[in-house]
């Protein structure tokens, strides 16, 4: 098993030797290696068992870094970032040559990210090169939003775990793009859509899952449990299942004739940052609870709402 703990003198020097680590980020955890090593960027591939025509998301901590590996930085990019960064924004930007194809998967964009965590932006800040970082979670499943969710998955295949607690925002990061004056959200994410356009514009939303809800075949699976989830038609699902094999995912109250204990609301207040921050913790909790399938109910399509929607959908899908 992994050590867990907050040394960041040690993660920087396991680092620094090509070693990949779990590192905490206020929207998932992230499975971190130097980006500008091919050997630690191909470790990382491997211990997420993810193909090579994924790209990773480059992290550092400071606008002043970027020069280094974006060789041109829009406008319209610039005011995002010094809106929302450190947070949960992710802009693609076209690379220098200090990103290899690997990173980008052979595009000619790197996605670039400042998160807002204390620890993270610590280690950033005394690394002379950038992280490389997908959630750390093997491909396919629920991401990490706690220490322990990394050690359970990946544990065995990484040397340490910063524990920076239980990420804030509990969704990944909203990732916008540049196509001429056009900006695209190509995920949705832990910026609003609604605080983008605030600060841009109009946006396009290209992100599958809300783009064609109609055909949900589609979908690309991804943020899945083990058990099958259903989203909406309860009525279907009771009929079909007795109720104790039945747990509920639900946006502000129970869900009637199934054992409370099997139930995980995500906000009672209705708030949507409190809904996203549970999310994947109580994904995992009915995963593994001892039931046969989930339940989840959608939220309105709005703030929030929308990139929950998005995770609950693709959770849905069965390959
Ligand atoms: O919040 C987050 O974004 C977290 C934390 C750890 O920072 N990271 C994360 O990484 O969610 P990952 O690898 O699970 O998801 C990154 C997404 C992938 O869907 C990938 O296809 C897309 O970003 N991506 C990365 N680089 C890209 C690029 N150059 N062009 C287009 N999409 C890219
Ligand atoms: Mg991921």
């Amino acid at each position: 098993m992994a050590i867990i703990g907050t040394d960041i003198v040690c993660v920087k020097t396991l680092l620094e030797k090509g070693e990949v680590v779990g590192i905490p980020t206020e929207t998932v955890y992230g499975l971190a290696g130097n980006a500008f090593d091919d050997d630690a960027v191909l470790k990382i591939f491997k211990v997420k068992n993810r193909p090579q025509f994924d790209p990773l998301i480059v992290h550092t901590d400071s606008i002043t870094k970027i020069p280094s590996f974006v060789s041109y930085f829009p406008a319209k990019a610039q005011q995002l970032a010094q809106r929302f960064w450190p947070g949960p924004l992710t802009l693609l930007l076209p690379k220098t040559d200090a990103i290899s194809d690997l990173v980008t998967s052979g595009l000619s964009s790197v996605a670039v990210r400042i998160p807002n965590h204390p620890l993270t932006l610590e280690l950033l800040a005394s690394l002379p090169f950038p992280l490389a970082a997908p959630s750390a979670n093997p491909f396919g499943y629920i991401s990490p939003t706690s220490a322990l969710h990394v050690d359970k998955q990946l544990g065995k295949k990484i040397p340490y775990i910063l524990d920076g607690g239980a990420s804030q925002i509990g969704i990944e990061s909203t990732i916008v793009g540049f196509e001429g004056e056009t900006t695209i959200v190509y995920r949705l994410g832990g910026t609003a859509v609604e605080a983008i356009e605030e600060v841009v514009g109009p946006v396009e939303v290209l992100a599958h899952s809300t783009s064609n809800p109609q055909a949900p075949g589609m979908l690309k699976s991804h943020y899945s449990p083990r058990k099958p989830l259903f989203i909406e038609h309860f009525d279907k699902i009771s009929a079909q299942y007795p109720p104790e094999s039945i747990g509920a995912l639900t946006f502000q109250t129970f869900v009637s004739n199934i054992p409370t204990e099997n139930q995980r609301i995500l906000s009672v207040s209705g708030d949507y940052s409190e809904a996203a921050k549970h999310l994947f913790a109580y994904m995992r909790q009915l995963d593994n609870l001892p039931v046969e399938v989930i339940y989840a109910e959608l939220l309105p399509e709005k703030n929030l709402g929308r990139a929950i929607n998005d995770r609950i959908r693709r959770a849905s899908v069965r390959e």
